[in-house]
């Protein structure tokens, strides 16, 4: 596990996400950017692994609305602990469940989900080729690939690499990458689909959030802590903005 990636997600961070971004959720847009990508990938009533699961929202969401049984992993074991008891507390411990676990060294034998999720989390893993390798292994053939994610755009510019830093992740993938891996670990079908103009619509909002909690966020975490994350936002937004970093979505299926 990387310093970066535990100092993003300690618990202030979490918490701030959470207040900006959506109770449960780490990612922008929260159950929204769910139901969307779920409608894209035509995910329902299935088995599904979340990998890079969090604080559990989007599994939540799959179980509750979707009729999805849900095995969410995450490299951060604090996230792994409060995602079960939320589960818990929500009545849900028979539909998901939640182990530490690396995106690239997935605990599950070959051929074991039917669906692999991921929510803007990918972007953090480093080694894309094992992560795409190990979801094509522990899906069913005509099992789906299904995950938005952060890209790097065209070209890449010092934006870019400022916000690869200051959200632990310095190995952001692009479309192409994500196409030809997918196309090299057996996947057809493969869709790719822009959500950036939403994306950052969603990112103005969050913004306009920030401001609105000021008062609420200084008196929690402090006037130093609030300023960091104004900063912080505003540079991931204008990085977005210029399109040196790009939001899209994939479906494609294991044949
Ligand atoms: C931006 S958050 C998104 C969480 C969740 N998908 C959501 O939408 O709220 C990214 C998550 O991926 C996890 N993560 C990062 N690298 C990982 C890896 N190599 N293996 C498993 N999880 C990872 C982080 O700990 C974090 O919880």
């Amino acid at each position: 596990m990387t310093d970066s990636l535990a100092q993003n997600y300690n618990a202030v961070g979490a918490a701030v996400m959470e207040m900006i971004y959506a109770p449960d959720f780490l990612s922008v847009g929260g159950g929204v950017s769910t139901k969307t990508l779920a409608a894209l990938g035509q995910v329902a009533s299935t088995s599904v692994l979340d990998v890079g699961s969090g604080l559990g929202g989007a599994a939540f969401y799959l179980a509750e609305h979707a009729g999805c049984s849900v095995t969410g992993i995450d490299l951060l074991p604090a996230n792994v602990a409060e995602a079960t008891r939320r589960a818990s507390e929500r009545g849900l411990s028979a539909h998901v469940n939640f182990t530490c676990a690396n995106a690239t060294a997935l605990p599950y034998k070959d051929a074991s989900f039917d669906v692999v999720w991921g929510q803007d989390a990918w972007c953090h893993v480093n080694d894309k080729a094992t992560l795409i390798a190990e979801a094509s292994r522990v899906l069913r053939v005509g099992g789906k690939i299904v995950f938005s994610d952060w890209l790097t755009g065209n070209p890449p510019d010092a934006s870019n690499e400022d916000v690869r830093r200051v959200t632990a992740s310095p190995h952001m993938g692009n479309a192409d990458l994500y196409r030809t891996l997918l196309a090299e670990q057996g996947f057809d079908g493969i869709q790719y689909v822009d959500g950036h103009d939403d994306f950052v619509r969603r990112y103005h909002t969050v913004l306009k959030q920030l401001q609105a909690l000021e008062d609420r966020m200084c008196a929690e975490f402090g006037r130093k802590v609030f300023d960091i994350v104004c900063e912080k936002h505003a540079m991931i937004c204008r990085g977005f903005e210029s399109r040196s970093l790009v939001f899209g979505s994939f479906v494609a299926r294991l044949s």
